[in-house]
């Protein structure tokens, strides 16, 4: 793991300053954790603590962990672009955006990579995001979530199928209060998987 954070942090120095844009890399169990947990982007805190989900971010991620009983220590939790995407207003106010194409071509080789160095036992992404950077652009969390699918995960020829749960980003249910019932199921059904492959009792 240390050595793919060293070739990423090189690949992109060349592309911008790290002070500008530090790097927020995954975290927790890195070797087979049941669970590795895929969000879009670091925000504000994530950047400047240099964790990802924490802050705001992370008390979502406290109502995830006990619904599937299991600690954040337990699994391993990253982002699929690990560099805050900013907008600054005209007044010069700075805000997170989503990542645009340019950040994700640059970051999605790399997160196949970290796929295949963690060998997760499951796959959970939060969102539309890090689903389409696993299933393509015409995946979206609607169509998929709350239940298992499979993923390819290639890295230079070398081809991994992992099993994949897909659920709606914890974020979108703070703008989306429809989806709050959703949601609460889909963990339950996550649960439920976990279960039954072995990953929690
Ligand atoms: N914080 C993260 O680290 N990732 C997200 O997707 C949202 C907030």
């Amino acid at each position: 793991m240390e050595q793919f954070k060293r070739r990423c942090r090189s690949f992109f120095d060349t592309l911008w300053p790290a002070e500008e844009k530090p790097l927020v890399f995954g975290e927790g169990k890195c070797d087979h954790p049941p669970v590795m947990l895929i969000g879009e982007a670091p925000g504000e805190q994530e950047s400047l603590q240099g964790r990802p989900f924490v802050g705001k971010a992370g008390k979502n991620l406290d109502g995830f962990l006990q619904a599937i009983a299991l600690r954040r220590e337990d699994i391993y939790i990253t982002n699929v672009v690990k560099v805050r995407p900013t907008r600054v207003s005209a007044r010069g106010s700075v805000s997170n955006r989503p990542p645009n194409r340019e950040e994700l071509l640059l970051f999605t080789p790399f997160l196949y990579e970290e796929i295949q160095l963690v060998q997760p036992g499951l796959i959970v992404t939060l969102g539309n995001v890090a689903l389409q950077a696993l299933m393509g652009p015409q995946a979206t969390v609607g169509a998929f979530h709350g239940e298992e699918t499979e993923t390819n995960v290639r890295v230079q020829g070398r081809e991994e199928r992992y099993p994949l749960f897909p659920l709606y980003h914890p974020a979108s249910i703070i703008y989306n209060r429809s989806l709050t019932q959703v949601y609460q199921d889909d963990l339950r059904s996550l649960r439920a998987w976990l279960t039954l492959h072995g990953g929690v009792n």
